[in-house]
């Protein structure tokens, strides 16, 4: 019997989201079938170096949207990676020569296993995953993407923090030759992120390798990018080469450029307007003629998942 798997149709093939989402009614099909070999992921991640590859062994998750994801030209022509320009086209520009491969990333502070860790062996121990999720970017314009990633919390508990693990930092390459960006001051460069250590043991919070199925453009912050759906865009760091386990607050890029603009928590919040703007709508990029505003939700629509990471915190003044 032919068996035809998602993972021989080629994504970059799929040129309209109805495609992309029978694709994905197909995967949904397969895993209710017990489809085994279509659901269960190949218990060591190959992500490889060429552009455009295709991920083999991808779960399905139970966290997607069902949502209509947008178009592989929207997610990668209208992008932030102020390293490759401040524009929004810039990234895809500018981006296309990056070299990902070697890549290593330094894993150092409170953690029983450190050191410096080239990308293929980092993601090796992990499952690949599709995690569709709406995603919402500070500047009141949102996207449904379909991410490749593995979980953030068992690349954390992999490493073995210590009690003294309070937050996890990260930081992007810094290398102004391949990095125009990085040759103007626009940001306090490398730029840097972070998360308390609730917040990426969530099982929402990935880090992403991929999307529609292969590997992650360069554009979209390949090799490796983190991505934590409930919180503004800019908390999604590209190109990261430094996972830190540290016991205080961690500075980051946004917070450092204009504390008064961008706090560290940074989580999708409708109530609390940015000093320029209201953060109540969202531009659903990609809409077309229908493109009015809808309303943002808190959390960006994952209150129920993560709300409880903030009891007790005063959202106005940690913002
Ligand atoms: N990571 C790095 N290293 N540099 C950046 O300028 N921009 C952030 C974030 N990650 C940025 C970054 C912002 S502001 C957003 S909205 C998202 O990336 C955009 O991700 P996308 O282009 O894949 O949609």
């Amino acid at each position: 019997m032919l068996i035809l798997k998602p993972a021989d149709i080629r994504p970059s093939e799929i040129t309209s989201e109805a495609n992309y989402l029978n694709r994905r009614q197909f995967i949904k099909a397969g895993a209710m079938a017990g489809g085994a070999a279509l659901s269960a992921p190949a218990s060591s991640a190959i992500v490889p170096a060429e552009r455009g590859a295709k991920l083999d062994g991808i779960g399905a998750s139970r966290f997607s949207t069902d949502e209509p994801a947008n178009s592989f030209e929207d997610i990668t022509t209208y992008n932030n990676y102020y390293e490759f320009g401040t524009g929004k086209g810039d990234p895809a520009k500018n981006a296309q020569g990056f070299r990902t491969r070697p890549w290593t990333i330094a894993v150092d502070g409170h953690a029983e296993k450190t050191g410096p860790i080239d990308f293929d062996d980092f993601v090796k121990p992990f499952d690949l995953e599709e995690r569709i999720y709406r995603m919402r970017c500070v500047e009141a314009w949102s996207m449904v993407i379909p991410w490749v990633g593995i979980s953030l919390a068992d690349v954390v508990k992999h490493f073995r923090p210590t009690s003294k693990a309070k937050y996890v930092a990260f930081e992007t390459l810094l290398d102004p030759v391949q990095m125009p960006g990085q040759r103007r001051r626009v940001l306090d460069w490398p730029y840097r992120e972070g998360l308390t250590i609730a917040e990426a043991t969530h099982p929402l919070s990935i880090l992403a390798v991929g999307l529609y199925g292969e590997v992650l453009p360069n554009q979209n912050g390949a090799p490796v990018r983190l991505v934590v759906p409930w919180k503004y865009g800019f908390k999604g760091i590209k190109g990261i080469v430094r996972m830190s386990f540290v016991e205080s607050m961690p500075r980051t890029s946004w917070n450092m450029a204009a504390p008064h603009e961008y706090g560290f928590y940074a989580n999708v919040n409708p109530e609390v307007d940015h000093p320029r703007w209201s953060q109540a709508r969202e531009r659903r990029i990609g809409a077309g003629v229908f493109s009015s505003k809808q309303p943002t939700r808190m959390f960006n629509g994952y209150a129920e998942q993560v709300a409880h990471l903030y009891t007790g915190l005063d959202l106005r003044k940690h913002y």
